[in-house]
């Protein structure tokens, strides 16, 4: 697996000629917990945590939960005193489950429904974010007392499309024109906005954009200053570095880009440093999780490419089919032998498109093989469907040699209990 170091998590390691991961089997794991599985590993979680704390020790870190909405490694995190970004009444409920303190909870959202403003008032959530100039009003009479503003300054972050954020014409935030008369009108209606929060796109694989986003801050909270008489104490700056999916991905360490945003926040800024809040979710979970999947029907389909079917595919992991994402992969079971060709690893959903893997060296795959695919700890169990009434997998937490189910794999009975039937 050498190649594919540091797409895997810390405590992956080939022992007795197969993969292991936080010391336990994968030939094991699959054997107990079934398959399609994601297997997490604590040691990395951890690690990822430490080093956002290591690298910001006076801000406040939170877990973007919608990267993957699970209470244990809610309470993982909330143990190494991280709090939680959350978008939804549901993402909201699995921060509280975990015991995620309200001080530690800021709430998102581009449509927040009444409900969402009135719980998160109700949970003495540390901010709500406000997004919409239609929010003010509502929020104020639901009892939100603690806001930022989300502005929009027009930067375009070098990632997919679909994952920026902070564009001119985005359905988040507010341009700065807007985001100033916010301030404005939060005041006259009772709410003192501490600050403001930007997120200017995810799996961001170098600094420019973030670095221009602060470049842009500066002058921005300058101006709100002069105009309005108000300084922000406290900036969200949102989440967005990138893990390495494929082998020439670089993203940054998190502690260069840590780093190097807030020593240029501190050269930028006007007047006292604000308070930092950073919302980090793929970069703390997404290198954790390996998806093991066993192996199918091998198809050659032409004199060019031959399939390995896999027991999942876009209802488990639709980001392929979402932003074109790449991925690699091992055959758990086999990591030692050398490539015996380059094969397309498709899964069993009922469209051509359901490729996770689209060219990937392996030694010959055959029926009952296990592939491990890294770098699947982040957007993919969250944003899993049930496409074809196929059950979304497990989830497992691994440390030490011990396995901990952290999310029950659905049965085709629980997907037939929710039909309404006469
Ligand atoms: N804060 C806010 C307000 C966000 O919208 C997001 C992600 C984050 C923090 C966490 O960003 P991260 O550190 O994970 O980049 N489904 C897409 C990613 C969507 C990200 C949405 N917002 C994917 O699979 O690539």
């Amino acid at each position: 697996m050498d190649g594919l170091t540091g797409l895997f998590p810390d405590g992956a390691a080939v022992e007795d000629g197969e993969l292991t991961v936080g010391g336990v089997s994968t030939s094991a794991l699959a054997e107990e917990f079934g398959t399609p599985l994601v297997v997490y590993e604590e040691q990395t979680v951890l690690a990822a945590a430490r080093a956002y704390r290591d690298a910001a020790p006076d801000a406040l870190v939170l877990y973007g939960v919608k990267a993957f909405p699970n209470v244990a490694l809610l309470e993982l995190l909330a143990a190494e005193g991280l709090g939680a970004d959350v978008s939804t009444l549901g993402e909201l409920a699995f921060a509280r489950a975990a015991g995620v303190p309200g001080e530690l909870i800021v709430v998102h959202g581009n449509n927040k429904s009444d409900e969402e403003l009135h719980e998160a008032a109700k949970a003495c959530a540390r901010f709500v974010v406000l997004d919409a100039l239609d929010e003010i009003e509502r929020a104020a009479s639901a009892g939100v007392k603690n806001v930022l503003v989300r502005v929009t300054p027009g930067i375009e972050a070098d990632t997919h499309e679909a994952i920026r954020t902070a564009h001119h014409g985005s359905k988040f935030g507010l341009p700065p024109d807007d985001a100033l008369a916010a301030v404005a009108r939060a005041r006259e209606a009772g709410i003192e906005p501490a600050g403001l929060h930007l997120h200017i796109g995810s799996q961001l694989l170098d600094t420019r954009a973030a670095l221009e986003t602060i470049d842009w801050l500066g002058p921005f909270a300058a101006r709100a200053r002069a105009e309005l008489g108000w300084h922000p104490a406290v900036v969200d700056l949102g989440g967005g570095l990138g893990i390495r999916y494929v082998e020439h991905d670089r993203p940054p360490a998190i502690a260069e880009f840590v780093g190097t945003l807030l020593t240029r926040l501190a050269e930028t800024w006007p007047g006292d440093p604000p308070e930092v809040i950073l919302e980090p979710g793929r970069s703390l979970v997404g290198r954790a999780g390996v998806t093991l999947y066993r192996v199918g029907v091998v198809k050659q389909a032409s004199g060019t490419r031959t399939f390995v079917a896999i027991d999942g595919g876009m209802s488990d992991n639709p980001r392929p089919q979402l932003y074109g994402a790449r991925y690699s992969a091992l055959l758990a079971n086999r990591p030692g032998e050398e490539p015996a060709g380059s094969y397309s690893i498709c899964g069993k959903h009922c469209e051509s498109g359901d490729v996770l893997i689209e060219d990937v060296q392996l030694p010959e795959p055959r029926r009952g093989d296990l592939l491990a695919v890294p770098a699947t700890g982040a957007y993919t169990l969250a944003m899993g469907s049930n496409y074809n009434a196929v059950p979304r997998p497990a989830a497992v937490l691994v440390r030490d040699g011990e396995a901990r189910l952290i999310r029950r794999r659905e049965t085709v009975d629980d997907l037939v209990r929710l039909e309404a039937t006469s």
